[in-house]
């Protein structure tokens, strides 16, 4: 079969690899009909690149037909259509019985001490074959996989594998009070669909932060207010300005650890990277990869007593913080891989509405063959072409 595979910083290929095989009773195999890129992948593609090794596949957002299942697969038949969330949990352990579905313990690799696996997240979670390819393997298909409807086009249940979930997680955790005011930095899918789900939970003022015209324009269009980070001196202060000098009660940071804004940051981490690989991982390790910048401006802007939701991923071990402040604000910080299946049930019923409220169906920008996968990471890591959301078709 065609898969999407790493083969370098910022260098990936579509290539023939073996098709994927029932290896467990509780294994299904599923033909991909789309998969999307997310802003995740960016990482692996770039800051993460000391962790890959040539020909892993990628890609965790995807959902198609199940063509074979394991003995043990009850819930599932060849012919079902399924999307399937990105987290890898088998249901019934610890962590699994209490909801905490990313840090399945089942899934997880105890040796590194990482939460569950996830698809195509190479060795640093659980070394699974991602969804950028014709066929994948899906493990606990007995508990993962999510039934759909025939009927409606894949786009409106795609995003249930990962960032619709993971925005309205962001939102839940962000827990802005009655009549308060939720900052959203960071206006990618991920941003985006944090605004629409801040919108449904109830939400009235939205402020949304980004560098980039058309992603600012978007989040307008869903009835945010914006601040562009290129126009103000300090985006904390921006904001605090469009609260009466407080800041708002509530922020979303859906950027994570490429954050623009730190120019020495940036040239120091395009050096670890380009490191052979055990230095690179050593300096991941002890001295911090992440760009703070949306971080910070994110503990910095929110009110006193608010509380910071991270649904953007960070990684460094070593990440400088800013504990006076955060400790002086007694500010509230939630963050984490997404507990997909927390939020499945009723994600499903919204993307079922006619109307598509959330506008799951025009979020992608671009369609493209899984043949032009490799083009269609340069345009989504460099934001070109208007490009906001990556659908691939294998
Ligand atoms: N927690 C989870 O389970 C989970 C799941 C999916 C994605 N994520 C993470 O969410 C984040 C966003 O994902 P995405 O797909 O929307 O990615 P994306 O890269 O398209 O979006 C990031 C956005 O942040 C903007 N940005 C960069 N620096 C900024 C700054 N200093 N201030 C404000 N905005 C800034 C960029 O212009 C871009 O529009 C990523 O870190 C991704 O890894 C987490
Ligand atoms: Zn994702
Ligand atoms: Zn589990």
């Amino acid at each position: 079969m065609k898969a999407l595979t790493w083969q370098g910083l910022e260098k990936v290929e579509v290539k023939s690899v073996p098709d994927p095989a029932i290896q467990q009773p509780t294994d299904a195999i599923v033909r991909v009909t789309s998969t999307a890129i997310c802003g995740s992948d960016l990482h692996l593609y770039g800051v993460l690149a000391p962790y890959l090794h040539p020909d892993d596949v990628l890609g965790h957002e995807f959902m198609g037909i199940v063509e074979e299942v394991g003995s043990a697969v009850e819930n599932l038949k060849p012919g079902d259509r399924v999307v399937v969330p990105f987290t890898i949990s088998c249901g019934h352990c610890f962590a699994c019985s209490k909801g905490l579905y990313s840090q399945c313990d089942t899934t997880r690799d105890h040796e590194q001490d990482n939460g569950a696996a996830l698809f195509g997240y190479t060795s640093l979670y659980g070394r699974v074959p991602g969804g950028q390819a014709e066929l994948v393997r899906v493990p606990h298909a007995d508990f993962g996989p999510v039934k759909l409807p025939h009927e409606l086009p894949d786009e409106r249940f795609l995003y249930l594998s990962d960032i619709l979930p993971t925005a309205w997680q962001g939102v839940e955790w962000a827990a802005t009070p009655d009549g308060g005011t939720l900052a959203v930095l960071g206006l990618g899918p991920v941003g985006q669909l944090a605004i629409r789900s801040a919108h449904r939970q109830g939400v009235q003022r939205i402020l949304a932060v980004d560098l980039v015209d058309e992603r600012l324009a978007l989040a307008r269009a869903s009835g945010a207010e914006t601040v562009d980070v290129r126009d103000v001196d300090d985006v904390a202060q921006a904001l605090r300005d469009l609260t009466d000098g407080h800041g708002p009660e509530s922020v979303v940071d859906a950027v994570g650890m490429e954050a623009h804004g730190n120019p020495v940051a940036e040239k120091v981490i395009g050096a670890t990277t380009r490191l052979p690989k055990p230095l690179a991982r050593k300096a991941i390790e002890t001295v911090g990869i992440d760009r703070l910048d949306a971080l910070h401006t994110a503990i910095d802007a929110v009110q006193r007593g608010g509380t910071v939701s991270l649904s953007g991923v960070y990684g460094g071990m070593a990440s400088p913080m800013p504990l006076m402040q955060m400790f002086d604000k007694g500010i509230t910080m939630r963050m984490g891989q997404c507990h997909v299946q927390q939020w499945t049930d009723g994600l499903l019923a919204v993307a079922l509405e006619d109307d598509d409220p959330m506008g799951l169906e025009t979020l992608a920008t671009h369609h493209v063959p899984l043949d032009e996968a490799a083009d269609a990471y340069r345009m989504f890591q460099k934001k070109d072409d208007g490009c906001i959301k990556v659908v691939l078709k294998p």
